[in-house]
């Protein structure tokens, strides 16, 4: 359901997520600021010590594109990609202008303009956005030396067809971050397609352990843990998630 993404209150909903600060997104003196500042937290499962000069990064599902920024703190050129032109063209000008304009709603229509800088430790002319579907992905667009799919799975047709493609992308030695919720909605995925969710002769299957039964033959073992992250819908109304996170390595 890639038109899902394609609305006003959506792409707001992102861009404040994305770059928000702390006090704009969570307004009150309460409240699980451990789930703030999610895209950073999630850089840091990255390796850096294990980069090489001149390193490429691929951000897939990369929404309003604030990883696909973040990664350019330590990889020459970084590639982010979504389906929602919506959340790729609103990437693209802020690579461009280095400013994110957003609403931080109230209540109903009422809501406060914000301007944001990005931070001036990003290196915007090291990002390209694409439009583009991570189920069908250009052989032009080459290898990789990180892949990260953030919230992405459980929001494709096909997330094994996803999966399938990473082998193919990666260099050796290259880390791939997966994390998402796995909140499997019918409207993304069809039941038979998940990962996870579900008894599978007699045994309960997680999502976590179908990627890492797929990778297996060409990725060594992951990292896994838990990374909390807030979605702000309003002033008093939020959307909180634990992300299942995993780092594997391209034998
Ligand atoms: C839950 S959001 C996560 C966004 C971002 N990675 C994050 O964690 O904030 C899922 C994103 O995946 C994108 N998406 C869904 N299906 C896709 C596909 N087939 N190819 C590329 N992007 C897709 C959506 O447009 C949306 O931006």
């Amino acid at each position: 359901m890639p038109e899902y993404y394609d609305t006003e209150t959506q792409l707001n909903e992102y861009l404040v997520f994305h770059y928000g600060d702390d006090s704009q997104v969570l307004g009150w003196g309460f409240g699980p600021v451990e789930a703030l500042g999610f895209h950073k937290r999630l850089i840091g499962w990255i390796d850096v010590g294990q980069l090489q000069p001149g390193s490429r990064a691929l951000d897939l599902g990369c929404a309003v594109g604030r990883i696909t920024f973040e990664l350019s703190k330590f990889c020459e050129s970084v590639v982010g990609i979504d389906a929602s032109k919506s959340f790729v063209a609103r990437a693209d000008l802020i690579k461009g202008s280095g400013t994110v304009s957003l609403r931080l709603m109230r209540e109903g229509n009422l809501g406060t303009p914000v301007e944001v800088q990005l931070p001036a430790d990003l290196a915007r002319e090291r990002v390209t956005f694409l439009h583009g579907d991570a189920e069908n992905l250009s052989a032009s667009l080459g290898k990789f030396d990180v892949v990260i799919l953030a919230n992405l799975l459980d929001r494709v047709a096909h997330p094994r067809k996803v999966l399938q493609k990473l082998p193919e992308i990666t260099r050796s030695g290259a880390q791939v971050i997966i994390c998402s919720p796995f909140t499997w909605w019918d409207d993304f995925t069809n039941p038979e397609e998940r990962l996870g969710g579900f008894v599978r002769d007699g045994k309960e299957v997680t999502s976590m352990e179908t990627i890492t039964e797929m990778l297996s033959d060409s990725f060594d073992p992951p990292v896994v843990g838990d990374e909390p992250f807030l979605i702000r819908q309003h002033e008093r109304k939020f959307f909180m998630s634990v992300a299942h996170v995993g780092r594997w390595t391209r034998k």
